[in-house]
């Protein structure tokens, strides 16, 4: 069924917004439409978490809570799923939340601009965990940003919802919840208002009927990227196919051969799903934006952005990754590695979308990877690096290194693969292999790094690699 209106869940009733504004962001209709201003704007680029808000969405019969920058949400993608604002969180008899009430018992504000946004980067926590721990404390908070408090007073009173009563009025009224939002999830949307059109599939033939009508339409997934264009270039987008709407895109498959993730897929789930196989490809992604952000962000809208700093990159193109494009006819796999062709290029042509992305699962293989930004949280990198080898007694046999920030795109360091490829891990290779990284890049000054400075964290980090492979002996595992 498709429809030209949006339907969600608020306050424990169904809401339906007859032809939305697709440019309109979630923020802006919370607080001038619904007029509920708890949930404020600070940078209205997701960088400030001011604007947190809170989804639910169905899974398994279960509702998964997420945090999100509404400020960066565009308002059509509400489509199916529970709204829950900062006011929401007080109960009908006017009792605080245990978040609220331990963010008072702690002396959690002063200014309490940023209040609205930690509250509800809590309380996602706060449904999603039985146990928190400091990391876990730290990561939920991750993206939010407050200027008078200081950060103690915040955890402090994080830390004391352990104790607390797990039982609040969301979960007393979980089943009428549940039977709103199967009422309205399984809705396609197609908008059209004036010149602008927005489409929402839930199957791929769908979405490709749609594409094959609307080949200039931009693709939205998480809009981390590319809402961006509205809330700081001020621009309209016309046209958009809303891709995390398509459920058949949204999944993680693993054959023993390769990981194979679905483009609709949130970071937030390759995250805990890769740490087995990759424990450093999580350890990356957990300092790759916010949970706010990786809650929506996909590892195919940061493919398609090719950004030369996109955190996903190296470490995809080290691994030998693969993508899936799909246009309407056809279906194309393309190693990442030959993806990228210039600054922001890549070979995804008009009318082909990222179907998904396969990620290799090698059967003795060292990977590790490195990030290197300005702030530990909530930043994209200065310098990303990715190294992923093979070592039989004690030489090399595969290698493969892939840097982000040291140039136009994503690239591997061939020269220096060359040098340490049929080597002994010892000082001199080394020092050799750190020379060939001068052969392979030559980084630009930017606001992020100068060109230098990207160059000696390069060096570093490659030495860092052959230290840590050293020290810990992983040498010795594959000899
Ligand atoms: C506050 C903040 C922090 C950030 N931190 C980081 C960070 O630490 N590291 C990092 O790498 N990035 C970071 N980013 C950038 C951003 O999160 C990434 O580029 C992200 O991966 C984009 O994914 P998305 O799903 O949100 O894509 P979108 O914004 O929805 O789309 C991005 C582009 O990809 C295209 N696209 C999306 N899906 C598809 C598809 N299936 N097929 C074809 N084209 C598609 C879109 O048309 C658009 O051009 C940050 C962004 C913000 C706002
Ligand atoms: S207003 Fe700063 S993250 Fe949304
Ligand atoms: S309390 Fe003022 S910014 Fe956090």
């Amino acid at each position: 069924m498709t429809s030209n209106f949006i339907s969600f869940v608020h306050k424990d009733r169904i809401v339906k917004i007859k032809n939305p504004d697709i440019n309109e962001t979630l923020l802006n209709y919370i607080r001038t439409k619904l007029k509920k201003t708890g949930t404020k704007e600070g940078c209205a680029e997701g960088g400030c978490g001011a604007c947190t808000v809170v989804l639910g969405e169905l899974k398994n019969n279960e509702i998964n809570y997420r945090a999100i920058n509404s400020c960066i949400t565009l308002l059509p993608t509400l489509q199916g799923k529970q709204l829950i604002l900062v006011e929401d969180l007080i109960s009908k008899d006017g009792s605080l939340h245990p978040v609220q009430e331990a963010m008072v018992n702690y002396h959690g504000s002063q200014c309490g601009f940023c209040t609205p946004g930690f509250v509800m980067a809590l309380f996602s926590m706060f449904k999603k965990y039985s146990k928190y721990n400091n990391d876990i404390i730290k990561d939920s908070i991750a993206g939010n940003l407050c200027r008078c408090t200081g950060y103690q007073p915040i955890i402090k009173a994080a830390k004391s919802l352990k104790n607390k009563n797990k039982i609040d009025h969301f979960t007393n009224n979980i089943n009428n919840t549940i039977k709103f939002l199967k009422k309205i999830n399984n809705k396609s949307i197609a908008i059209y208002k004036k010149e602008k059109r927005y489409f929402a599939p839930i199957y791929v033939q769908e979405l490709k009927k749609i594409l094959k009508k609307n080949i200039n339409a931009d693709f939205l997934s998480g809009g981390t990227d590319l809402s961006l264009n509205i809330t700081k270039e001020r621009k309209d987008i016309n046209s958009i196919i809303y891709m995390n709407s398509v459920r058949e895109l949204n999944y993680i498959k693993n054959n023993n051969k390769y990981i194979e993730v679905g483009s609709a897929t949130p970071l937030i789930d390759l995250e805990y799903y890769i740490k087995k196989y990759y424990p450093d490809f999580t350890k990356i992604l957990k300092r790759y934006g916010s949970p706010q952000i990786r809650n929506v962000g996909t590892v195919a809208g940061n493919i398609a952005t090719a950004s030369p700093i996109g955190d996903c990159l190296p470490l995809l193109i080290s691994l030998n990754a693969q993508v899936i494009l799909q246009d309407f006819k056809k279906t194309k796999i393309l190693f990442l590695d030959n993806f990228f062709i210039s600054y922001r290029k890549t070979k995804l042509k008009k009318g082909q979308f990222i179907q998904s992305i396969r990620i290799p699962l090698f059967e003795k293989n060292i990977f590790k990877a490195y990030k290197v930004s300005k702030r530990f949280d909530d930043d994209i990198s200065s310098v990303c690096a990715a190294f992923n080898l093979e070592i039989i007694k004690n030489k090399i046999e595969v290698i493969r290194i892939a840097y982000g920030g040291m140039a136009a795109i994503p690239k591997r360091a061939k020269f220096c693969e060359k040098i340490l490829l049929n080597s002994f891990i010892n000082d001199e290779i080394i020092h050799k292999a750190k020379e060939a990284l001068e052969k392979d890049f030559k980084p630009i000054n930017d606001m992020r790094a100068s060109g230098s400075y990207r160059m000696e964290v390069a060096k570093n980090l490659l030495e860092k690699c052959c230290v840590e492979i050293k020290q810990k002996k992983l040498i010795g595992l594959y000899a």
